[in-house]
């Protein structure tokens, strides 16, 4: 009976930290425009808020939209009331925050992330970060729609995920990478077995046959905690076609490495870098500071006979997400990757509202993955890959 009490409270406090937060905007608008004062033309906007919601302070709340951070009218009363909201919503979901650990990551039962962290660390009082997930992904149409990637980049990917090459998406933080491998996995065909491997839950695979795996972190003991690495290494147990990780950060990476080289082809992951080469590197020392002391050459072996394609997404000026390149490995020359990039976006400049502008190129290389494409049984146009400006 007094567990059942404060539990309530809490969920009250949750709720209004949400409201608070934004989130609820969409099914509670006159709430929010009567409790905050909202004028309701910008719950127009409000509709169109992105997946960050940041409180820097308890009178500064942040949220994405179009693209873009914007400050909001929604206020906490004070630092007191934003540190009530953020105990009650960490303590939800058996975590705490406190001068012991003055920050916490934790997953709500909505799936979102939530981060806060709370003075001496946080200077100028608690902050609290939001990230949701999954609200409505974008399809591999709006894509397109958007001009983030052109159709025959898009029908590129596809023949190669259908061929079951692996692929690496690399990109900046919100560039578009795990909207991208939710849009590739559809290619993956019905009757594979696919294992998912996230931090937090984010994919959204349609296929019929497809476990999700989770990690989790430790509790307040510091006890329990299973790693990407850990999932991994059972997902190869659990007979899967393709293993695909939401993005490798750690010792999970080397494990990703050998399923690809090992029959689990066609799988997928992200990486967190600006360049197709810098993903490569990136993917190195992800390995070597995971601790695994593998001689450099044998390890750029690994990755050039595991991975087929990276696909950079990038995160424009102004905003626009696009695939900035599509780069095939190929192999090993002496000590390097060889890799060479198959279609690429080149930005011409800036129009009058700081938008980049640009345009996609095939650079003429017909990528050696044809032969393999086309023993999967399927026929590309040979004009695909002629060097050209693709409309
Ligand atoms: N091509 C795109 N056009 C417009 N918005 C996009 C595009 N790709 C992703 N987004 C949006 O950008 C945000 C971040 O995307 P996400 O795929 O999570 O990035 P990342 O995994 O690189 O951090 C999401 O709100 C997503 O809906
Ligand atoms: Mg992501």
């Amino acid at each position: 009976m007094e567990a059942q009490a404060p539990k309530k409270s809490v969920a009250r406090e949750y709720f209004e930290a949400i409201v608070l937060a934004v989130i609820l905007a969409l099914f509670f608008r006159t709430f929010v425009i009567e409790a905050f004062k909202i004028p309701s033309s910008s719950m127009e906007d409000n509709l169109l808020i992105g997946d960050h919601i940041l409180v820097n302070k308890f009178d500064k709340v942040y949220v994405e939209r179009r693209g873009q951070l914007e400050l909001t009218e929604v206020q906490f009363r004070d630092n007191q009331h934003l540190r009530q909201i953020i105990d009650r919503i960490v303590v939800q979901v058996g975590r705490r925050v406190d001068e012991i650990s003055p920050m916490v990551d934790a997953r709500l039962s909505d799936g979102s992330r939530v981060n806060a962290i709370i003075p001496p660390l946080a200077l100028d009082g608690p902050a609290m970060s939001i990230r949701r997930f999954g609200q409505n992904p974008l399809t591999i149409e709006d894509l397109i729609k958007h001009g983030s990637v052109p159709p025959v980049m898009m029908e590129f990917l596809a023949a190669a995920v259908q061929a079951r090459c692996n692929v690496l998406i690399s990109g900046g933080t919100g560039s578009g990478k795990t909207t991208l491998l939710n849009c590739m996995s559809r290619y993956v065909p019905v009757h594979e077995r696919v294992i998912t491997i996230e931090d937090a839950a984010e994919l959204q695979l349609q296929q019929p046959h497809v476990v999700r795996l989770e990690t989790r972190p430790p509790n307040i003991e510091g006890a329990g905690e299973v790693t990407q690495r850990d999932l991994v290494r059972n997902a190869l147990r659990m007979r899967p076609d393709r293993i695909i990780i939401g993005e490798v950060r750690s010792a999970e990476a080397l494990d990703m490495l050998q399923a690809m080289n090992t029959g689990h082809e066609g799988s997928m992951t992200t990486i967190h870098a600006n360049s197709a080469r810098d993903a490569l590197s990136r993917l190195e020392v992800t390995v070597s500071m995971a601790g695994f002391d593998i001689p450099i050459r044998a390890l750029r072996q690994q990755i050039s006979s595991a991975l087929n394609l990276v696909v950079q997404a990038q995160r424009l000026m102004g905003g626009r997400r696009k695939i900035t390149s599509i780069s095939e490995i190929t192999g090993m020359e002496g000590e390097q990757i060889q890799m060479h990039d198959l279609f690429l976006y080149e930005q011409t400049g800036v129009d009058e509202n700081g938008q980049a502008v640009g345009r996609f190129v095939a650079t003429g290389i017909r990528p050696r993955l044809v032969t393999k494409i086309e023993h999967a049984g399927m026929k590309l146009p040979t004009d695909w890959f002629a060097r050209r400006v693709i409309g």
